[in-house]
């Protein structure tokens, strides 16, 4: 009887440090462009994510380039950053604010396709 108590102590103890570690080792989104940043940067592990999701070949749906505020096809802007083009407000040039800009790529594919994370704490999840 002890020692099954020690057991399940020990898985336990073992389950707990597994998921804190596992925290520390996500990758994740720098949130530094939104100035005062409410919440923890969103996990996202660029190249396993995209691997995962089939997304290796559609560098553009993400990096995309617009002129004029038509979309231009096959061309991709992996060299900048969204807050290069995306203001935290809307502006004339561009209408879509930073923060619906990520919200509205990445979580909405989540809900269309009923994959990935769609709950606040499971893109922001705690550090
Ligand atoms: C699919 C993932 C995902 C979900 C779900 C999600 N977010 Fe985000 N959110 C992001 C990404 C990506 C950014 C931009 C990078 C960053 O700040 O981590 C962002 C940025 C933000 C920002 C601006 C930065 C900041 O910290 O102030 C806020 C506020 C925010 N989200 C709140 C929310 C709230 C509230 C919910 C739930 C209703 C939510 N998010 C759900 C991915 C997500
Ligand atoms: C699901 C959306 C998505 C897809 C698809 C995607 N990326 Fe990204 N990528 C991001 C996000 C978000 C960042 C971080 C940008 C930021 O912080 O504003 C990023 C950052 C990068 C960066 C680093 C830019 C920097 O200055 O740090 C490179 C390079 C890059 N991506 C290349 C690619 C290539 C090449 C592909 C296609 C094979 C690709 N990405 C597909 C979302 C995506
Ligand atoms: C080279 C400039 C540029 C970069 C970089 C850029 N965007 Fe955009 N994006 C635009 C413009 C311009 C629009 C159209 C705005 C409008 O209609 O007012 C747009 C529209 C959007 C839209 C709405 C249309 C759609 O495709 O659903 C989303 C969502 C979006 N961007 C997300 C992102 C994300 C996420 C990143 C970074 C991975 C990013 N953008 C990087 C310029 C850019
Ligand atoms: C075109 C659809 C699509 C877009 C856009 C997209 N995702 Fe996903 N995401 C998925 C799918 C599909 C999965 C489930 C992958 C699996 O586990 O098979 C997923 C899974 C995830 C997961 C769970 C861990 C993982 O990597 O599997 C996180 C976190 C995530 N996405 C964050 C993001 C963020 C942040 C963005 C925007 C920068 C984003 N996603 C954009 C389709 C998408």
């Amino acid at each position: 009887m002890k020692q099954w108590v020690f057991f399940m102590v020990f898985i336990l103890i073992m389950g707990i440090s597994g998921l804190v570690f596992s925290r520390e080792d996500q990758e994740r989104l720098d949130p530094s462009a939104f100035e005062t940043p409410r919440r923890p940067g969103a996990v996202f592990s660029h190249d396993g994510h995209n691997e995962k999701a089939g997304l290796s070949d559609n560098c553009a749906l993400c990096h995309h380039v617009y002129e004029n505020k038509q979309l231009v096809e096959g061309e991709s802007s992996e060299d900048k950053t969204c807050s290069d083009c995306h203001g935290l407000k809307s502006g004339p040039e561009n209408g879509i604010p930073l923060v619906r800009a990520f919200h509205a790529r990445c979580r909405e594919c989540h809900f269309d396709s009923g994959k990935g994370p769609v709950l606040c704490g499971q893109c922001h999840m705690k550090e």
